[in-house]
């Protein structure tokens, strides 16, 4: 292949401090339009319209609402956590719901908080984020039991002074395939907290997906060169081998891949391959969700990018991670402008 005269990532190695992170804890860029009206409930899952329902409900919560001792609506709980397939519109809600909190708001992925917990020490972390309006975590993980233990205790601490909170599932290891268990595990592992949280269940099918059953879509060497020249005019674009991609993550935190993206137009990948080693695949699932929020195209030669993780890995305790990332590759490597 022809050397392109385009950065490569691995010139990229971000390191963040603990304020960086603080101000980075918004919704990501793509859905700064989200609303609760822009939410398009599917008829055939009436879950949808009802989710939209709860929000709403919890919303109200805030009308008329002034200090921590106000009172809010008998039927809504402090907390919400919004459980559902991938791609049913968890984090639009999510987002949609925070534009509506009042005063101080903060809105971040479970890992940004261990992150941010990480970098300033829990302490700190508490008293920053403490006496806000609303705190939105989006992905709740529950595949680290020391992480879940930190986020219960902070999130009580918080409740307790007044602070109003949704949640996102994740997929905890092992809940093979639906995600059906990640309510009951969410509850069973937030113990003391789970009385305050309402649980909203949202079915569908992947909104990204509706219409059409997609693939990613993979270039020839000829199509790569074009396209990563073409889009190197309108911006930051880097270009790489598969496995100098996958060595480059090994050697970043997952938490700072934010910043490894942060501000780029396209990446370009060389040669993809199937994954057969669970690390790699993972490391390369946390990039793929860091280019699908700041919706950076991915232009890829060699095995399409839906087929990028191996049957093992599919048939394993991450399936649904993996089904996410495949869902969001169809997207990131789709030409229509549209399909983002
Ligand atoms: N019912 C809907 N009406 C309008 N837009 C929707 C709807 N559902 C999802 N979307 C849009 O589809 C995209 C994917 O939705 P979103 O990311 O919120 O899903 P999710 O459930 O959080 O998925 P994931 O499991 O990937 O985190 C977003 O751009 C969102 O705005
Ligand atoms: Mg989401």
């Amino acid at each position: 292949m022809q050397q392109l005269s385009v950065p490569s990532l691995v010139e990229r190695s971000p390191s963040m401090t603990g304020a960086e992170i603080a101000e980075s804890l918004i919704p990501p860029r793509q859905f700064e339009p989200s609303t609760l009206e822009n939410y398009v409930p599917d008829p055939d899952y009436p879950s949808q319209a009802r989710a939209v329902e709860r929000v709403r409900a919890f919303a109200a919560g805030w009308n008329g609402s002034r200090g921590l001792f106000s009172k809010r609506p008998p039927e809504t709980k402090p907390g919400l956590y919004l459980d559902g397939g991938f791609g049913v519109g968890k984090t639009h809600l999510l987002a949609a719901l925070w534009k509506l909190a009042p005063g101080r708001t903060v809105f971040g992925t479970f890992i940004e908080y261990t992150d941010l917990v990480g970098a300033l020490g829990y302490a700190a972390t508490l008293k920053l984020l403490g006496g806000a309006s609303f705190i939105a975590i989006d992905e709740f993980e529950l595949d680290d039991p020391g992480d879940t233990m930190m986020m219960t205790r902070l999130l009580g601490e918080l409740a307790a002074g007044g602070t109003r909170m949704a949640a996102t599932s994740n997929t905890p290891p092992n809940a093979l395939g639906e995600g059906r268990f990640a309510a009951v595990d969410f509850l069973r592992e937030i113990q003391g907290l789970s009385d305050r949280f309402e649980i909203v269940k949202i079915d569908g099918l992947d909104y990204r997906h509706r219409d059409v059953e997609s693939h990613a879509v993979a270039l020839d060497d000829a199509e790569y060169a074009a396209a990563i020249t073409g889009a190197s005019a309108h911006g930051t674009v880097t270009a790489d081998p598969f496995d100098v991609v996958l060595r480059h993550l090994a050697t970043v935190h997952p938490s700072r891949y934010v910043k490894l993206v942060d501000g780029m137009a396209a990446v370009g990948i060389e040669g993809v391959r199937v994954l057969h080693d669970q690390t790699d695949a993972l490391r390369f699932v946390a990039l793929v969700d860091r280019l699908y929020d700041e919706q950076v195209h991915v232009f890829a030669t060699g095995v399409p990018l839906d087929r990028v993780f191996g049957d093992e890995m599919l048939a394993g305790g991450y399936r649904k991670k993996y089904l996410r990332a495949i869902s969001r590759l169809i997207a990131l490597t789709s030409p229509e402008p549209g399909a983002l």
